[in-house]
């Protein structure tokens, strides 16, 4: 247990914060300042990576595809890059609104061209073991539509058990932040995608409100387990 960190400040533990969002402006992007604010005034140090505003590039290249008979293989320079910070961190949290039932795609091309052969998976001491992730996912969907439940199975055999266990982590947790939308989304018994009218006025601000003690809460149980853990 390293209880100096607690006591004297002296190691730090350090949480990436992963944002995935094209607007600065979104309910996503205030959801990662939450949950970096928070981390910051537990006493972690905090790396925020903003994909978007840093412009990485998802999409797989030549340079950053695994080569089967080279784990050593050296990647390209910004891979690279990300490879330190990912193994930097102690905790990972990502902050990222679900579409299909998934992550978004400059999410997707991070975690394909990043956590790579050599470096996340393919050794028999991951170099990833021990870190933890927490997935905040922001659904448009509502707490109450039946769809939510498949989604939450589903995002959690996707990143739980097909990303972070299968690299080492310690711990994986998906969080489906349902009721993102102002606009209440569900799905009829027929299938069709039903949009609501839009809260107002002090509605609105208490959905929010809502939401947001909803996100943190997930990272504070999140930081706490940790404590229990170490
Ligand atoms: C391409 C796309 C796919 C989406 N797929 C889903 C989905 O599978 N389930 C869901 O609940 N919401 C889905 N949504 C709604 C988003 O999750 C929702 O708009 C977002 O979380 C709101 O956060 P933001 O304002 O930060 O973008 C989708 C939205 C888009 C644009």
């Amino acid at each position: 247990v390293e209880w100096d960190h607690l006591i004297e400040g002296e190691t730090v533990t350090t949480a990436l914060v992963v944002l995935a969002h094209h607007r600065p402006d979104s309910l996503t992007a205030h959801i990662a300042g939450l949950a970096a604010r928070e981390l910051a005034s537990s006493g972690y140090q905090v790396d925020v990576l903003d994909l978007h505003r840093e412009g990485f590039d998802p999409r797989m290249t030549v340079a950053d595809q695994p080569d089967w008979g080279d784990r050593e293989k050296a990647y390209s320079a910004e891979v690279e890059a990300h490879m330190k910070r990912l193994l930097a961190a102690d905790l990972v949290v990502f902050a990222f609104p679900v579409y299909w039932q998934s992550v978004p795609a400059i999410l997707k091309g991070w975690i394909d061209r990043v956590w790579n052969y050599g470096f996340a998976y393919g050794r028999s001491k991951p170099r990833l073991a021990g870190k933890r992730a927490l997935w905040l996912g922001l659904a448009g969907a509502t707490a109450d539509d039946p769809i939510t439940e498949g989604m939450h199975a589903f995002l959690s055999a996707q990143l739980n058990d097909g990303i972070a266990y299968y690299c080492g982590f310690q711990e994986s947790r998906v969080a489906l932040l349902t009721d993102a939308e102002d606009q209440p989304q569900t799905v009829t018994e027929d299938g069709v995608l039903h949009i609501g009218e839009a809260i107002t006025g002090e509605a609105r601000r208490a959905h929010y409100a809502e939401f947001d003690a909803k996100a943190l809460a997930h990272v504070r149980a999140f930081t706490a387990a940790e404590l229990v853990s170490a």
